[in-house]
């Protein structure tokens, strides 16, 4: 089937089920306020009631398609700010002294900028390049996967596991709950989010996961220049120069940079930069296992999730690994290294060249579109700050 209607179908389902998920909820709001109101009070109000929280989203975002927020995590008010303070919380780790924020800077788009690989506790380094967080509550549900190699399917999953990671935080989840059971901070705003004092590492990271879907990056220049191919803001308002235009222009050409295949195509409705499949760009013959790590299938070998190119001037080095400092040569890199190896995707591969051979205006052309992702106002947000 067309690749093209298949994005669109999961797009289609997606927005389906946020309606349906919609839907419940206000039924069971109202099933609620029935009950309240009977006169007899067979069925009082729980002692708590969190307050629901609704995700504003960029007006280019929300005509496209709904985030997907788990039916067994509702965001709430209390559960986020719980969230928030567990990302900055030091006692997730052994040492007390790192926590999610330490690898993820909220001033560098939640990436831990200048790093090839994370430093953890003691100085321990990892084997890969930090991923920023934002646009996470976009990942499809039915086939989501987190991190390079794809090991977690949810942002629940995915943050159980830095806190045991030896190299990351080294902690056993036992001892963190405890910190946080004697911590008086913490039970009444676990008591607040979740309606119990008891702490686990289920609810951990449950209000990890509701702070993580807010981290919401949608205003950059290009964003504007988005708007206005979406007929959003009215023709000639956004400010890219002809320079940055002739850049994405190459971004979108078959014949060029054909970068929008795996990236996504903002024509096709897409600003979110990624679609969030796993593949192998080429970077290497003989590659790294990647996906394959997880599936163990031999077609997997060196296949990592695409990553979004919002916010790349906060998140050098380049790559699961870090290897690229500048985006000159990553730009260089699709230009002129791509190896064409019997597991590269036939996206790079197929496509008339592997290396474009990019002319030295074309490649500057391109590193100018891609600054034009850079979101100032989300690095600066203080809701993201502790
Ligand atoms: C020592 C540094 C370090 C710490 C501490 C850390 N992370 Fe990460 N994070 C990373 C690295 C490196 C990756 C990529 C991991 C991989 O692919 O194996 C990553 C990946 C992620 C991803 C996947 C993003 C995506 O797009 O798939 C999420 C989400 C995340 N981290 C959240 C957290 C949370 C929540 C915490 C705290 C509980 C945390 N991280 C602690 C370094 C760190
Ligand atoms: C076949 C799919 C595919 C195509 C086509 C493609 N990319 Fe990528 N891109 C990826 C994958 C997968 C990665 C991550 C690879 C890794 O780290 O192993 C990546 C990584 C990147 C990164 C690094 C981002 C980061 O956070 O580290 C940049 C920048 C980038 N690509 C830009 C481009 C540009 C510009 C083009 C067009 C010239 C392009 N890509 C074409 C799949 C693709």
């Amino acid at each position: 089937m067309d690749r093209r209607f298949l994005q669109l179908n999961k797009l289609f389902s997606i927005r389906v089920s946020a309606i349906f998920f919609a839907l419940i909820v206000l039924l069971s709001i109202a099933c609620r306020k029935d009950k309240e109101d009977t006169p007899d009070g067979t069925d009082p109000p729980p002692s708590h009631q969190p307050t629901p929280y609704i995700l504003e989203l960029p007006e280019h975002f929300s005509i496209i398609f709904g985030p997907t927020l788990p039916e067994d995590n509702p965001l709430t008010v209390e559960g986020i700010a719980l969230g928030k303070k567990l990302f900055f919380e030091k006692k997730l780790s052994a040492t007390n002294q790192i926590s999610c924020a330490s690898c993820h800077r909220p001033e560098s788009a939640f990436n831990d900028p200048g790093k090839a690989v994370s430093t953890g506790i003691n100085g321990l380094t990892g084997t890969r390049n930090a991923m920023p967080l934002f646009n996470l509550a976009w990942t499809p549900t039915f086939d989501s996967k987190f991190n390079w190699r794809g090991s977690a399917e949810s942002l629940e999953d995915q943050a159980l596991e830095p806190v045991t990671i030896h190299f990351e935080m080294g902690e056993t989840w036992p001892n963190v709950v405890n910190k946080l059971q004697n911590d008086a901070m913490y039970p009444p705003m676990f008591e607040a989010a979740f309606g119990t004092n008891v702490i686990d590492s289920t609810l951990v990271v449950k209000a990890i996961a509701q702070f993580e879907r807010t981290l919401i990056s949608g205003d950059s220049r290009m964003d504007e220049y988005v708007k206005e191919l979406l007929n959003l803001n009215p023709p000639g308002s956004s400010d890219l120069t002809a320079q940055e235009l002739r850049g994405f222009n190459i971004y979108v050409s078959t014949a060029k940079g054909d970068c929008f295949h795996c990236h996504g195509n903002v024509n096709l409705r897409n600003p979110l930069w990624t679609d969030f499949e796993f593949r192998n760009n080429g970077l290497d013959l003989n590659p790294d296992s990647g996906l394959a790590l997880v599936t163990k299938k031999a077609s997997d070998v060196g296949k990592f999730k695409t990553p979004s190119l919002r916010n790349l001037v906060y998140t050098a080095p380049y790559m699961h690994d870090g290897r690229f400092q500048t985006l000159e040569e990553v730009v260089e890199f699709y230009s002129t290294g791509v190896q064409d190896g019997p597991l590269t995707d036939p996206l790079m591969a197929d496509r008339g060249f592997v290396n474009p051979n990019l002319t030295t205006q074309e490649k500057a052309d391109l590193v100018a579109f891609l600054k034009t992702i850079t979101d100032t106002v989300f690095v600066n947000n203080p809701d993201f700050r502790p």
